[in-house]
């Protein structure tokens, strides 16, 4: 079975490259979607508190009965648990209802910086990591600002910090200093929730290559080095996504993809969520 290639956090652990995202997968059809993607050969969900869907995910992991140490999961802490003590309360009741020991990547959803909690937030998740209870641990949606902060005043350097990242926000400077500090991009909404599906430009090196546009961007992230979580529900989408490590894009297609970038997001800026 095919399985996805691996790249290596700064605390040593090592993520699958490509993962699947079960954000809006209601709680009732995520243990059937989990369960549908580890059968295709993923190794990665990406969660999180607010999805609600925490138990539908542990429930299709169980289900399905793989070793632990061969599945990545991830989920997060949404902004309403900031918090040192509210945070260790969170992660409780995230790791319950996945029905796991232990999480491989804990994330801090939003810097919400109004609230001005995310360094004491952050200290818990250090602790839980010195722990075990969370293998890694990582930002979500920080600014290169909220890292200067982090990374002067706290002590373990996040192993990866997850934005909105597509062809139409291609994040070049996050990106740039992620590298510079050692921690991974992961992609959310690497699709650009759909949009991708039917571009013109991405149809059209897909035809090339005989592949969806869905999948050229895909491996557009899986060779700029991004993590990478495209949600599907749809059993035929879960497989097509993962179907994307026997091609390559060359370098007038990744050109083509580059002249998409227009800074548009799709969600919200961090800076502007509480
Ligand atoms: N950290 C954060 O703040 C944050 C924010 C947003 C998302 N995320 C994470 O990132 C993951 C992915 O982002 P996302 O869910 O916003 O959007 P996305 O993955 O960019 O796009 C998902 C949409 O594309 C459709 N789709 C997927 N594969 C397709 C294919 N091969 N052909 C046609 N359509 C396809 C899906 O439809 P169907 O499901 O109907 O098949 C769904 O409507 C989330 O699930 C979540 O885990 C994190």
């Amino acid at each position: 079975m095919t399985i996805s290639p691996f790249l290596t956090l700064n605390d040593g652990h090592r993520i699958p490259q490509l993962g699947l995202g079960v954000y809006k997968v209601p709680d009732a059809a995520a243990a059937d979607t989990v369960q549908v993607a580890l059968e295709a050969g993923y190794r990665h969900i990406d969660t999180a508190a607010l999805y609600e869907n925490e138990a539908g995910v542990g429930e299709g992991i169980s289900r399905v009965g793989l070793p632990r140490n061969d599945l990545f999961v991830t989920t997060k802490v949404w902004n309403d648990r900031h918090g040192y003590d509210e945070t260790l309360r969170a992660f409780d009741e995230s790791l319950g209802k996945l029905g796991l020991d232990f999480v491989d990547l804990y994330l801090i959803h939003w810097p919400a910086p109004r609230q001005d909690r995310y360094i004491e937030t952050w200290r818990a998740l250090e602790k839980l990591r010195a722990d075990g209870l969370a293998r890694s641990i990582g930002v979500s949606n920080f600014h290169t600002h909220h890292l200067d902060r982090l990374l002067a005043e706290t002590d373990v350097v996040p192993a990866i910090n997850q934005v909105e990242l597509h062809p139409w926000l291609a994040q070049e400077s996050v990106r740039a200093y992620d590298a510079a500090h050692g921690i991974l991009t992961e992609a959310w909404s690497p699709l650009a929730r759909g949009r991708a599906i039917g571009n013109e430009t991405l149809d059209a090196i897909g035809a090339k290559h005989g592949r969806s546009a869905a999948q050229v961007v895909i491996r557009w992230h899986l060779q700029l080095g991004n993590v990478v979580i495209p949600k599907s529900v749809t059993p035929s989408r879960i497989r097509e996504n993962f179907d994307v490590f026997d091609f390559e894009l060359d370098i007038d297609d990744l050109a083509a993809i580059a002249r998409l970038d227009s800074g548009e997001r799709t969600g919200r800026d961090p800076d502007d969520l509480d």
